[in-house]
């Protein structure tokens, strides 16, 4: 019987050993870009817009993934915005006619335009992102590994804490981190001229 009739898993991977760590389990790296690949497949029953991956979090490597597990990855949607969608990914594995839970996860995909801006999600194939205007339509980009999708609210994105993997969120930290440094630089600067003047 084919139980994809009521749902049905985003992706299903065998483990091979050249998936291995050094300590003969298979590497965390491998199943973090199979969740992005799954929630990339949620994501495009959302939109038809191309997405990218914003933000990988709360990724939990509850049990040890071993060489010849069958891993089934689940992948809802769990929560839309404007422009993102967050997907909730749980991750099985197979091993001699057990089924474990090994994984799990949440990846947040935004939508974006030609430029790379994100876009509304439901917005026509075709719309820019930023000015809002219009080009040619054009045909729905497939979700690469590595070039996928998910959402998740603004204001936790912004601060980037809640994110354990965030390459987006990385630039906007340094940034600010940037910025303290120099107003300390000011700070010592002034105090020791302060310190020259009493002297
Ligand atoms: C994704 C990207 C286009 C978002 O750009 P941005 O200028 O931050 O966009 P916005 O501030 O308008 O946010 C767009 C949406 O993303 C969400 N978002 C932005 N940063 C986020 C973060 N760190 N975590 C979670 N969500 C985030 C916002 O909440 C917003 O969602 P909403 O429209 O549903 O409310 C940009 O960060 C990017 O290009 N990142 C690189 C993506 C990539 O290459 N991924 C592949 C792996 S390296």
């Amino acid at each position: 019987m084919n139980n994809c009739q009521t749902k049905c898993p985003a992706i299903r991977v065998v483990m091979f050993p050249k998936d291995t760590n050094p300590s003969g389990n298979i590497f965390g790296g491998v199943i973090l870009s199979n969740i992005d690949i799954a929630a990339g497949v949620a994501a495009r029953a959302v939109t038809h817009h191309r997405t990218v991956t914003v933000c990988m979090k709360e990724v939990i490597f509850n049990r040890p993934v071993k060489v010849g597990d069958i891993l089934t990855f689940w992948a809802d949607v769990i929560k839309t915005g404007r422009t993102s969608i967050t997907i909730r990914v749980k991750v099985e594995a197979e091993r001699r006619g057990e089924v474990i839970p090994v994984t799990e996860g949440e990846a947040i995909f935004v939508a974006v335009d030609q430029e790379d801006r994100p876009i509304p999600l439901d917005s026509p194939l075709g719309t820019q992102g930023g000015d809002g205007k219009t080009s040619a339509p054009t045909a729905p980009v497939p979700v690469a590994s590595g070039e996928t999708a998910a959402e998740k609210p603004a204001a936790e994105s912004k601060s980037g804490d809640a994110c354990a993997i965030d390459h987006a969120g990385s630039k906007k930290k340094k940034d600010k981190s940037s910025k303290k440094d120099k107003s300390k630089k000011k700070d010592k600067k002034k105090h020791k001229s302060e310190h020259r003047n009493k002297k």
